[in-house]
Formats: structure tokens, sequence, C-alpha cells
């Protein structure tokens, strides 16, 4: 009925997107009428990229929020302080805190003492260990020699030479300016900010913008004052943490290296390109910190760096603080690190190496936080307000107004009920959060830019624009990606480009580096049809049962039985179909297998014609954490699938 005409009305609006639509027809009566209603984030002839309801009922069944919880509430015995006289920290004991800690204790008197923790650029594998001083009495007012990043600290009640009672564990990080200033109690001039622009990089680990929305409303509102751009359109371009940070430093996401487990050889990840190379290189001061020293982006299941890849190096002080202070776990995480929220450690560290630098040299920062999100999405909306703060201190400290700042993640839910109870988990999973902000000089000197960020909020963009951004923002006097050396290039996305210049509207995946598995351009329909779900489902486990004989695993892992499919969705191609193709269909199956009722979902080719399935089973998404089924293997992309034998 209405559908004939509806279609005619969109041809004469966007012919190139009818003429798909029309192709489309015949196999899916329904497409039409699918795509008229909806909202897109990127909607152009080569990329529909859906908009979904952060609050759709599916997803706020499982919906809920969590009181925050202090890490600890007795008042701190130390206070650390910078002397902006002498450029030195300095710790001093709290007086009237003491007093009422000592109160319990008749005339006991207060004894501190410190340990400094560093890297031990000896060991075989640095990034996992952490060098820790003999104990050393802290006096009152004791200033911080520069040549300390780390200390812990203890506090105890004593009588004479008797020891009381331990009052407080502690400890402190120390941003230190090493540079050489040419005299004394002054500041190197820093370079203009025009020419150099401070970049910091806020990483928010597995939170979708959706997510973001949803969890954390103050940080989204925060999020849309002037200046902050959101690039709706970034979609990931690997599984995990690894390949989407890798797309975004080295331009590479090294899918294959991680395949092969070349990342498991100690020192491979040392000889990557890392783009904070090139910041210093340029004069740039550069830093790196994470919270969740398990699984950390880089050192998870890895050896990590050998040598210490940025200036300032968060690892070892949270590997050594993991270690030696008396942890809480939370949200799925080790969420407090002894008095503080992990997370603190590393946005104090931000602010630190922000402020240090401030006169001085211009920085590069990526702070990366883990421990509240990675796992669970309460932990979002229980810091919402402290990430809240974080923000709202950086902007009073005028941070905003000098750098380029991004806040970002690398994915959203892979899994969990979020994942595993609605539609909308695939979208969920490939569209991260991705905010830019330029500063007020920024937008005056460069109004087309800011233009151009503009208009690509709803084109297609991937981690490897955001890398060719990073360069841009090392030569900001390119006027077009011509003036960049080849050689600059992503190495996997030749095609991608600074945000700053204007995205071609008909981009699509492709194009950004993003491969079909991960690509949200399609929009989907859902298949009701019973023999042909079943059909495809069953086709599916015979294709993991027999990639487990061809691999040789079937001694290890159990054979799967299907249990229940539970969506099947046919992607809707938006290029003009040749005639083979026809009956080439991409499917999205979401689906249960005994035993132990192991989740996944699939994306596959099925040939309507011939009943024939074309898949790769290491690229499965599994809907849950498998940590409990996969222990015979170390194999990151084996235990993603693999339901041990011994696991009944
Ligand atoms: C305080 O110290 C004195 C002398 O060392 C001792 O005799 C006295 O018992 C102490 N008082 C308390 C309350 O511990
Ligand atoms: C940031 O810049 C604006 C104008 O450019 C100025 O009004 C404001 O005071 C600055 N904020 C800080 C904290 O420096
Ligand atoms: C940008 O400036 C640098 C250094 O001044 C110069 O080497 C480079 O050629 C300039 N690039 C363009 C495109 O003007
Ligand atoms: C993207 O477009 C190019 C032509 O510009 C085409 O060759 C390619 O197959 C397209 N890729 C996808 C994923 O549609
Ligand atoms: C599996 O084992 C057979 C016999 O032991 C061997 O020939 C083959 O190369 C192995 N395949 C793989 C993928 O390891």
């Amino acid at each position: 009925m209405s559908l004939g005409r509806n279609v005619f009305l969109l041809c004469s609006i966007q012919f190139l997107l009818c003429k798909a639509k029309l192709s489309l027809h015949s196999h899916y009566p329904n497409v039409a009428k699918t795509l008229e209603n909806k909202k897109f984030y990127v909607d152009s002839p080569s990329c529909k990229m859906p908009e979904m309801d952060p609050f759709s009922a599916d997803i706020m069944r499982f919906f809920k929020r969590r009181q925050f919880r202090e890490c600890s509430s007795d008042k701190d015995l130390l206070i650390s302080e910078f002397d902006s006289h002498l450029r030195q920290y300095r710790i001093k004991i709290d007086e009237n805190s003491a007093q009422q800690h000592l109160k319990k204790f008749g005339n006991a008197t207060l004894k501190c003492e410190y340990q400094v923790i560093g890297r031990n650029k000896k060991d075989s594998f640095p990034d996992n260990h952490f060098s820790f001083s003999k104990l050393q009495p802290l006096s009152q007012s004791f200033l911080v020699p520069k040549t300390i990043d780390f200390i812990s600290t203890q506090c105890h009640a004593v009588h004479g030479n008797i020891d009381l009672k331990l009052l407080q564990k502690d400890a402190f990080l120390f941003v230190q300016d090493r540079l050489n200033h040419e005299h004394k109690n002054t500041e190197h001039h820093r370079p203009d900010l025009q020419s150099k622009p401070n970049v910091i990089i806020l990483g928010i680990d597995s939170t979708s913008r959706m997510n973001l929305r949803r969890s954390m409303p103050k940080v989204h509102k925060f999020l849309q004052r002037p200046g902050w751009f959101e690039m709706q359109g970034y979609n990931k371009v690997g599984e995990n943490t690894l390949p989407n940070l890798l797309a975004i430093l080295t331009g590479n996401a090294e899918e294959n290296a991680l395949f092969n487990g070349r990342f498991g050889h100690s020192g491979f990840i040392d000889k990557l390109k890392f783009i904070w190379q090139l910041f210093k290189k340029n004069g740039y001061m550069t830093a790196f910190g994470e919270d969740c020293a398990k699984i950390n982006t880089f050192n998870y299941q890895k050896p990590g760096f050998k040598q210490q890849p940025v200036d300032f190096y968060l690892r070892n002080f949270i590997v050594a603080l993991e270690t030696i202070l008396k942890t809480r776990r939370e949200f799925g995480n080790v969420f407090c690190l002894g008095r503080k929220l992990g997370f603190q450690y590393v946005f104090d560290f931000a602010r630190q190496f922000m402020q240090r630098f401030e006169n001085s040299a211009p920085v590069f920062g990526i702070f990366w936080s883990n421990s509240f999100t990675h796992e669970d999405f309460l932990g979002a909306t229980a810091l919402d307000h402290v990430f809240l703060e974080y923000l709202t201190l950086y902007d009073e400290l005028g941070f905003f107004n000098r750098s380029i700042v991004m806040v970002l993640s690398d994915h959203g839910y892979r899994y969990g009920v979020t994942r595993q109870a609605s539609k909308s988990g695939y979208l969920e999973e490939r569209l991260p959060l991705m905010f830019i902000h330029v500063p007020p000089w920024f937008r005056k000197i460069y109004p087309q830019y800011v233009e151009n960020l503009k208009i690509n909020q709803n084109r297609l963009s991937s981690g490897f624009d955001l890398h060719m951004t990073l360069h841009h923002l090392l030569h900001l006097n390119a006027t077009s990606m011509a003036d960049f050396s080849p050689k600059l290039q992503a190495s996997q996305c030749k095609m991608c480009q600074s945000l700053f210049f204007q995205l071609p509207a008909n981009r699509n995946c492709s194009h950004a580096g993003i491969r079909e598995k991960w690509c949200s351009c399609e929009p989907t329909e859902t298949v009701t049809n019973q023999r042909l779900l079943r059909k495809v489902a069953q086709e599916v486990v015979h294709h993991m049962n027999r990639h487990l004989r061809d691999r040789n695993l079937t001694t290890l892992c159990q054979n799967y039985a299907l249990k229940k499919v539970l969506y099947l969705d046919s992607k809707i191609s938006l290029s003009e179909d040749s005639v083979e193709d026809e009956q080439l269909h991409t499917y999205i199956i979401t689906f249960e297998t005994n035993p132990s009722s192991a989740h996944f979902e699939a994306t596959v080719q099925w040939n309507s014609e011939k009943e024939t399935l074309n898949m790769n089973v290491d690229e499965l998404s599994r809907l849950e954490s498998y940590e409990k089924h996969s222990k015979c293997t170390r194999d990151p992309i084996i235990k993603k699938y693999c339901i041990c034998k011994e696991f009944k």
C-alpha cells in the first residue's frame, strides 16, 4: 500500500539510497519500512548507522544505579603539596588529624616512614615488578627529592621504641619536573600554544555512547559544553582494548600479530611506532597511566614494555600498590588501592602532569581507567560525580583552555546483561563514546577545522582517523591530507584522515579501516523464518565443531551442541547487489550452546540457494565472561570459545 509511495518519495530526495532500497525490495519486503522511521547517527548512501535509544525498555529492565562507597573514612595523616617556589613536592603531617588518631593511645607519638617505589630496568619483565627501597623516616614537612616518582608511606602510634599500632598506610605519586631550567627558579618558556597545543586523551574503558548517557549523565552533560564535539559515527576497529588503542596510537590494530601470538614475545611491543615518540621528538613531555594492573592494555597476558615507553609511566606504581596495599574489589575489579580509588591515582597523575609543565613544555598524555567500567555498568553509575569532579577541577585549572582533549572509549560492553539482553547490544559493543574538545583560541584561529569537526560528527569515523588527527596536531599548518608525507599515513588505513578535515560523505567501512565484523553501517532486519533460523544455527555449530578438530583442540575443548537460537538478523546491504550476490546474505546470529549454556554471536555469510555457510570461527563473539570455562588455555582467541573438558 503506502509502502510503494514512500519509496517513491524517498527516491526523489535521495536517489542513490533509493536504488539500493529498491534492489533489496525483492529479498526483504519490509526493508523500506524498517528504514523509513529510523534515525541515524550516520545517514549516507553508503553508511546508515542506526541511532539507538539508550533508555529502551529491553535495557532499562536491567538498569540500576549504585551508591558510591568511599575507600576509607579516616582522616588523611599525610598531605602532599607542591612548593611552587622551590618547584618541589613536600609531604606534611596533618597535626590535627594526628592528634585525633593518637587520642586512643595516651601519650603515644606518631612515627611515619616511607619507601621509594620505582621501575627496575634490569628486570627481565620490568613492567611486571617494581623496586622498593628500605624504610626511611619521614619527617614533618618532608621535601621530596626530585629523583623520587612514587612512595608508599606508613604511620604508627609509638611509645618510645614500642610500636602500638599501624594507623595508616598510603601512597603518593610525584610528577617531577626534570627539565633543565637554565636559570634557577625561573621556568623555561613554553613554545606558544598555537603551534604546540597540549594533547590529552582521557579513556573510560568499555563504555558505549549509549551507556555514557545511561550511566554517567553528569559527565555527559559536561561533555556538551561549548568546544566539545561528539563523533557519533565513531566505530570500533578491533575486538578489545589493545587493537582499538593501537589503531589510535600507531595507526595499525596489529590484528595479525595478535592472532599469531607475537605480542607474547618480550620486546615486540617496544618495536611498534607509537605516536608519543613523535610528540617527544617535537619537544613534548609524554605520559601514560592506567589502573587495574592485571588487565592493563599492553600487559594482559603479555610481557608488556621492556623500555619505559614514555617520560612519565604509572604502571610500576600501580603494580606496587596492588601488591603492598590493602585492596577492595568492586564492580568486578580492583577498585580501591588502600585509601584511594585506583581511578583517582590515574586522574591525579593527569592533573599533576598538566600542572607541572604548564609554563615550561607542551604535554601529550593518555590516561585510561578500567577499574569501574570494565566489567559492570554499575561502576559508572557510582562514579559519575567523581569523574565530573575531575573534569570540573581540570576546567578550573584552565586545562581545557590550553589543551585538545579527547574523552573516549575503546568499545562498548562485549559481554554481560546489556550485551545479551537486547538487540541493541550489537551496536553498543561497536560504538564507543568519542568526544573531542578544542579550546576557544583554537576555534578562533581554525574556524574551518571546527566547521569540519561539526560535519564529521555525523560521518563514519574510526581510530585510524583519530591517529591521523594526532599527526595533524603535530603539523597544524597542514591544510589538506596532501601535506602529510605518505609514510605518516595509518598503515592499516591509507584513506583515513584527520578529523579536522571534512570526511567524505560517501564513506563506507572499508574506507575507514573497519572490517565487516565490526561495521555498524548496515542496518539489520530480524529474520523470523524458524526453518531458516534453525538451519543457519546448525551449520554454525557444525563449523565450530569442525574448527575444534582442524585446530587439534578436541582433547582440550568440549564439542558444542545447539541449545537455542536467540536472534537471527540480516544485514541490509547498501551496495547494489550483482546477480551472483543476490543469494548471499550476511547474518548476525546469536545463540546458546551446551555444555554450560555458552552464548555466542557470529557474523556469517549464507548462500540461500546452496544453503552453505561461510564463517570465521576465530571471530566469534562470546557474550559472557568465559574466564572459568577457559582455564585450560592461554591463547586469547581460543579462550573465547573453548569450553575446557575439565569444566563440568
Ligand atoms: C605517659 O608517659 C608516662 C611516662 O613515660 C607514663 O608514666 C604514663 O603512664 C603514660 N600515660 C599513659 C596514659 O600512657
Ligand atoms: C579560559 O579562557 C577563558 C577565555 O578564553 C577565560 O575567560 C577563562 O578565565 C579561562 N579559564 C581559566 C581557568 O584559565
Ligand atoms: C609547516 O611548518 C614546518 C616547520 O615550520 C615546515 O617544515 C613545513 O613544511 C610546513 N608545512 C606546510 C604544509 O606548510
Ligand atoms: C566501499 O566502497 C568501495 C568503492 O568505493 C568498494 O570497493 C568497497 O567494496 C566498499 N566496501 C564496503 C564494506 O561496502
Ligand atoms: C594437528 O595434529 C596433527 C597430527 O598430530 C598434525 O599433523 C597437524 O599439523 C596438527 N594441526 C595443527 C593445526 O596444529
